[in-house]
């Protein structure tokens, strides 16, 4: 049997039973988020368990003194309890699935992780059925070549939203899985507030609060909207609203854009706590400080301009991205964005951008 340390814990991989440790940095991210949250006297529900990891982390590290552990899988079931007994972490473990807990269980917990192989779609309404006025809920997605649009029909079919398959299509990935949230939510009067939205590797990850209440829900809801994207000159433009109309022509260019969505297009992060997990990110590593602090800096807006592709489009060499920042930055509010490199989030309309892009090809 293997034996992993991760963060104070000491976690033996059973044969058969699922562990990534390239994984691990987004444990640690999920270790700050609660220790930045810090939930009182908190029910934690890991219910896809596997090895016990986090839980078991979340005990050791958050210091959640209440914690539930659901597999499904009898190897894994016994590997967490195993792990939670070597590590002194006092802890509920059943072998069960979620849909079959959540069938018989009348609890509700402040706190549910859900990282499942692949979609977390079948899992979302058994983790609702568990939750009240105030659960933070924790949802990872691997399927991201569903909600990335290289599987476009299967993102229609699960998640109910056209995917976009470009520069884009992280973002829209994460927008999509928050979209399929609100609407599931809705349906037990929950509204939605995302804390903190991560698209990285073959990830993407949630962390949204719920809000109970008939017309918090409906708001959550009509946050969601239509995105349009011209694949001349990247252009892109989104509404919120079930019902929002938004033109095909784009603005700059006049070529016909494509439609997308709905997707969430409300705030992806709460910023106090996004701060707080930079302000602690430290002793996980250069790496994931750096990651945190990209994350904090990160203006929260919808999408973003890849400039690689807007010097495309201008069929001119490539720019300094530093320069056409503080260019920007002049009269706008402009960040970098952790969903795609060389890009940026800002409150400037693309004329603004192209001038910039365009200038600094020409002076610098
Ligand atoms: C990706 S692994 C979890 C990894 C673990 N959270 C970690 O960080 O190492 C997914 C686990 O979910 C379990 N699982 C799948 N469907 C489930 C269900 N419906 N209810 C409970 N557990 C389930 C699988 O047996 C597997 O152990
Ligand atoms: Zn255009």
């Amino acid at each position: 049997m293997r034996r992993i340390i991760e963060g104070r814990s000491s976690i033996a991989v059973a044969k058969g039973v699922f562990y990534n440790p390239k994984m691990s940095k987004l444990r640690d991210v999920s270790v700050m988020f609660l220790k930045a949250v810090k939930p009182k006297n908190a029910r934690l529900l890991d219910a896809t368990a596997a090895t016990g990891v986090r839980g078991i982390r979340y005990r050791v590290e958050a210091g959640i003194k209440d914690i539930t552990m659901l597999d499904i899988n009898a190897s894994a079931y016994r590997n967490a309890k195993a792990n939670a007994k070597t590590n002194r972490v006092k802890a509920k473990i059943i072998g069960k699935s979620l849909q079959e807990f959540a069938g018989s269980s009348h609890e509700a917990f402040d706190v549910i992780d859900l990282d499942p192989f692949g979609s977390p779609a079948p899992l979302v309404h058994d983790a609702l059925k568990l939750s009240k006025d105030g659960t933070l809920l924790m949802i990872t997605a691997t399927d991201t070549a569903t909600l990335c649009g290289a599987e476009g029909s299967a993102c229609l079919r699960i998640y109910g939203s056209q995917p976009i398959h470009n520069e884009l299509c992280h973002e829209g990935g994460v927008r999509i899985l928050l979209n399929f949230i609100a609407r599931e939510a809705a349906q037990f009067n929950f509204g939605v507030e995302p804390l903190l939205s991560i698209a990285d590797m073959h990830y993407m990850r949630v962390f949204v609060a719920l809000r109970r209440g008939a017309s918090r829900a409906a708001e959550s809801v009509k946050a969601s909207g239509p995105v349009a994207y011209c694949s001349r000159c990247h252009n892109f433009t989104c509404k919120q609203g079930m019902t929002a109309q938004i033109s095909s022509k784009c603005g700059y260019c006049g070529a016909t854009m494509r439609l997308f969505g709905p997707m969430w297009l409300g705030n992806l992060k709460n910023s106090n706590f996004v701060s707080k997990m930079a302000g602690i990110s430290g002793k996980y590593g250069e790496k994931t400080a750096a990651f945190l602090h990209a994350l904090d800096a990160e203006l929260d807006l919808p999408f973003f301009y890849s400039i690689p592709k807007i010097t495309s489009y201008l069929r001119s060499s490539s720019v300094p991205m530093n320069i056409v920042i503080a260019k920007i930055a002049n009269k706008s509010a402009v960040s970098r964005t952790h969903f795609e490199k060389d890009s940026i989030k800002t409150d400037a309309g693309i004329n603004e951008v192209i001038a910039a892009t365009k200038f600094v090809s020409k002076n610098v």
